[in-house]
């Protein structure tokens, strides 16, 4: 479905990947496991077309789309779930999702099947539907996040870091949800630092290490490698 082939991104001079190929298939998870600064964000980015690869080549269902402005390649079935769960603050929890179902506005039954869905998956935001999405939790933002990003019907959803700065316990609740919406058919892309619970859930992985791929394999593979283990899932011995 999506086939990065060796790109190379820069800002301004300083080139920060390098030479980065990976590939996700119709109905997987895809996990991209890297550490602060390795290049996870910039490769999102890239992949939505708000930065342009200055080598290299990205494919999505056959397509380049290496040269395709961002907003077109939204529409060819692409979302992303930014870094930092980017809610509207002053926005409720329902505009919020109704301006994630901006591409679909003009089918209204499509809309309310899209809603009613995100409310089914996520109670509590049915719960919170008319609360100001600026005053929910980190946890309940990111599911928001999440659902708006849903409700345009993506063929692939890419997710940048769900779990960061949020509590164990509100992590393993997105890592559920992220599981159920894989079960229902979205094919997901999502970068990392947590490579424990996004491995759990990943059908393939990637370790990206300062702007390279430094391995890749099933999820299980790279779960048992032993370099990952030590330097990411926090086995290290001292
Ligand atoms: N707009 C920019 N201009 C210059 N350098 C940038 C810019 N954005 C990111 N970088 C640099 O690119 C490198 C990779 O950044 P990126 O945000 O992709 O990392 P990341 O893997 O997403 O990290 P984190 O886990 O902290 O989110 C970093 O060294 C960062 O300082
Ligand atoms: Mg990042």
């Amino acid at each position: 479905m999506l086939k990065v082939n060796a790109i190379n991104v820069s800002y301004g001079k300083v080139e920060i990947i390098k030479q980065v190929s990976f590939e996700v298939n119709q109905g997987e998870v895809v996990v991209i496991i890297g550490a602060n600064g390795a290049g996870k964000t910039t490769i999102m980015k890239t992949v939505t077309g708000l930065l342009k690869p200055t080598q290299g080549e990205i494919m999505f269902e056959g397509q380049t789309i290496s040269r395709t402005p961002a907003e077109k390649i939204v529409k060819l079935g692409l979302a992303m779930c930014p870094e930092g769960r980017q809610v509207f603050p002053q926005h409720t929890v329902y505009e919020n999702l109704v301006l994630g179902g901006y591409l679909i506005r003009k089918d209204k039954q499509m809309f309310l099947k899209n809603i009613e869905q995100m409310y089914s998956l996520f109670p509590i935001l049915k719960e919170r539907s008319k609360q100001f999405a600026g005053t929910l939790s980190g946890g309940e933002q990111q599911m928001l996040a999440i659902a708006r990003a849903m409700m345009s019907n993506p063929k692939l959803l890419l997710l940048d870091e769900p779990s960061a700065g949020l509590a164990p316990i509100y992590v393993k609740g997105i890592f559920d949800m992220i599981r159920k919406l894989s079960e229902q058919g979205t094919t997901i892309l999502l970068v990392e630092q947590m490579a424990n619970m996004a491995l759990k859930i990943a059908n393939r992985a990637y370790v990206l290490e300062t702007g390279r791929i430094a391995l890749g394999g099933t999820a299980e593979e790279i779960m048992n490698d032993p370099k990952v283990v030590e330097s990411y899932l926090g086995a290290k011995k001292y």
